[in-house]
């Protein structure tokens, strides 16, 4: 009796990690029934007051446009599918960002709100929540803001914000020790606190909480998820940056030593093993470059992921600007002068002095005077003035003092000026993600000389028209030899190369990004079409 209860208690052993993980999920399922339930009352009066906003504004267009009755039309037309089968242009469920720091006004908030305008332009009738820790954001001025700052038209009424509380469970500050599963789990408490304010229909993350999407997965199973992910948590260069001895990887370069670094080590790795599992759970997944693809495929991408997992969905950038702006033509080609410009932060990595070396090299053996100008910001208070000042001793030892311009904190006006008046632009920096100054350059027609990696590589400097549209070098002596072929070109070739490089930048358009973010969002829409029959 007593023997066969205890084998049967045996047998039973192993499923135990089952019965648990069961419990878990049901668990989490009944917090997110329960997480439904709560908020259901705000979005039911999140719902009304969009409607009626939106009511209120098509009654006042109707009364200013009720003489041409054609314009109207057309508004209400635009957005339908030609082929004529419904496209769910009528959508109108919500769609939840998380962006905790909306305010912080870099490269990720452009990300954003163009992903809200292209939202809001192809689904008229949804909602677009931003969940955001910034408490001060006014509407009505975020949206004026907005406008000048990016040039990026957001509908108002149909913006919402949700404000978050508990921010500070995910800055880094709070976790001395184990700052990136702190930081992680900390998103799990934010995300938590989102859910609270509102259950969104489709859930996207443009800020790298991918904790938080898997969590909103577990919660609510029938909500499609996305994430735009800019930059992986933990990369493969950080596991192999801790074996580095040439101290040149960064932060953690040669952390691996000791007994302090195999707990880091281990710890990584067991993190990086995490991170691809939660990465496995979200339904859509984005990537600002074939840098962040490559890292995110390796992390995330499972065997049953196909060749679209994880699209390129490249930032908008500021191209039709500068090409509105700068003039590319066979009589601007005369006014450009033999000028390389390099637009980079005054920062180490961005390695300036491969540049003057190069250029120094390239002044010797040049009879037409070309000239070097360095365009950067320098941030106060920081090593970056000492580093600068290096720089112009560097340039004065190499004997290129006159011919090198520095140019510390230029407004765009001055920018502008030498984005037409130049020829070429180059970057030296090892691995540079992308470099968005290349784009830039590539764009005003400048004929780009970039380093052989990263980015300004597989991205920015590739040929169009199977034809090239620059060079790209690795040495000083490279840098310096491909100098003198954008010199020695024919000027018909030059001016060609120029015609070419900016018309390659049409795939960094803001156009661009927004036909790529709808396409994945028409995934996320069909999904939660499917799931709400
Ligand atoms: C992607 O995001 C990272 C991190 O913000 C940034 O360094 C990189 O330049 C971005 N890439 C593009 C294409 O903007
Ligand atoms: C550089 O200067 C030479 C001679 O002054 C000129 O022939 C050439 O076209 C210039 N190159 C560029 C890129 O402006
Ligand atoms: C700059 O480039 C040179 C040549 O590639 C390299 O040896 C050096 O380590 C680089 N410096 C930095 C700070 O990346």
């Amino acid at each position: 009796m007593v023997a066969s209860s205890f084998v049967a208690t045996l047998a039973v052993v192993p499923l135990l990690p089952l019965v648990l993980l069961l419990l878990i999920r049901l668990s989490i399922r009944g917090l997110g029934w329960f997480l439904q339930v709560k908020s259901r009352d705000r979005r039911a009066a999140i719902i009304t007051k969009v409607r009626q906003d939106r009511e209120a504004i098509s009654t006042r267009l109707r009364s200013t446009h009720q003489a041409s009755e054609d314009g109207w039309e057309k508004i209400e037309k635009s957005g339908s599918a030609d082929s004529g089968k419904p496209m769910h242009n009528e959508w109108e469920g919500i769609v939840g960002f998380f962006h905790p720091f909306c305010n912080a006004g870099g490269g990720g908030e452009r990300v954003l709100w163009a992903a809200i305008a292209a939202t809001q332009k192809r689904w008229p009738n949804a909602i677009c929540a931003v969940y955001t820790g910034d408490h001060d954001i006014d509407r009505s001025v975020l949206v004026t803001t907005v406008k000048v700052r990016f040039g990026i038209t957001l509908q108002e009424h149909s913006l919402v914000f949700l404000y978050l509380s508990r921010r500070r469970f995910v800055l880094a500050s709070t976790y001395p020790y184990f700052t990136l599963l702190g930081q992680s789990l900390g998103s799990l408490i934010l995300a938590y606190d989102a859910f609270q304010l509102l259950v969104p229909d489709i859930f996207i993350d443009t800020m790298g909480y991918a904790f938080a999407v898997a969590f909103c997965k577990f919660l609510f199973p029938k909500v499609p998820t996305a994430a735009y992910v800019h930059y992986p948590t933990i990369s493969t260069d950080m596991l192999e940056s801790l074996d580095d001895t040439t101290g040149q990887k960064g932060i953690n370069s040669g952390a691996g030593a000791g007994w302090k670094g195999k707990v880091k080590r281990y710890y990584w790795l067991a993190f990086a093993v995490l991170y691809g599992w939660v990465g496995r759970q979200i339904d859509v997944v984005m990537c600002n470059s074939t840098w962040t693809q490559g890292h995110i495929r390796q992390l995330w991408g499972s065997k049953k992921a196909s060749s679209t997992f994880g699209a390129i969905v490249y930032p908008p950038c500021p191209v039709e600007e500068l090409q509105a702006k700068v003039e590319v033509t066979q009589e601007s080609e005369k006014r450009r002068e033999n000028i390389t410009l390099y637009i980079a932060q005054f920062r180490p990595e961005k390695n300036h002095s491969l540049i003057l070396r190069a250029f120094a090299e390239h002044h010797k053996l040049a009879k037409d005077k070309p000239k070097l100008v360095l365009i950067g910001s320098v941030r106060s208070n920081t090593p970056d003035e000492k580093h600068i000042y290096k720089l112009r001793l560097e340039a004065r030892e190499l004997g290129i003092k006159d011919a090198t311009t520095f140019i510390c904190d230029a407004p765009f006006s001055v920018i502008l000026e030498y984005l037409q008046r130049s020829s070429v632009t180059t970057n030296g920096m090892y691995s540079e993600h992308f470099g968005i100054g290349n784009v830039e350059g590539l764009a005003a027609g400048l004929i780009p000389v970039v380093h052989n990696s990263g980015g300004p590589k597989m991205d920015i400097v590739v040929p169009y028209d199977g034809k090239p549209v620059g060079f790209h070098a690795e040495t000083a002596r490279e840098f310096a030899a491909a100098f003198g072929r954008v010199a020695a070109l024919p000027p018909d070739e030059r001016y060609a190369m120029r015609l070419r490089g900016r018309a390659s930048t049409k795939r960094f358009t803001e156009a661009a990004f927004a036909n790529k973010w709808v396409r994945e969002m028409e995934t996320l829409v069909k999904m939660h079409a499917t799931n709400h029959p």
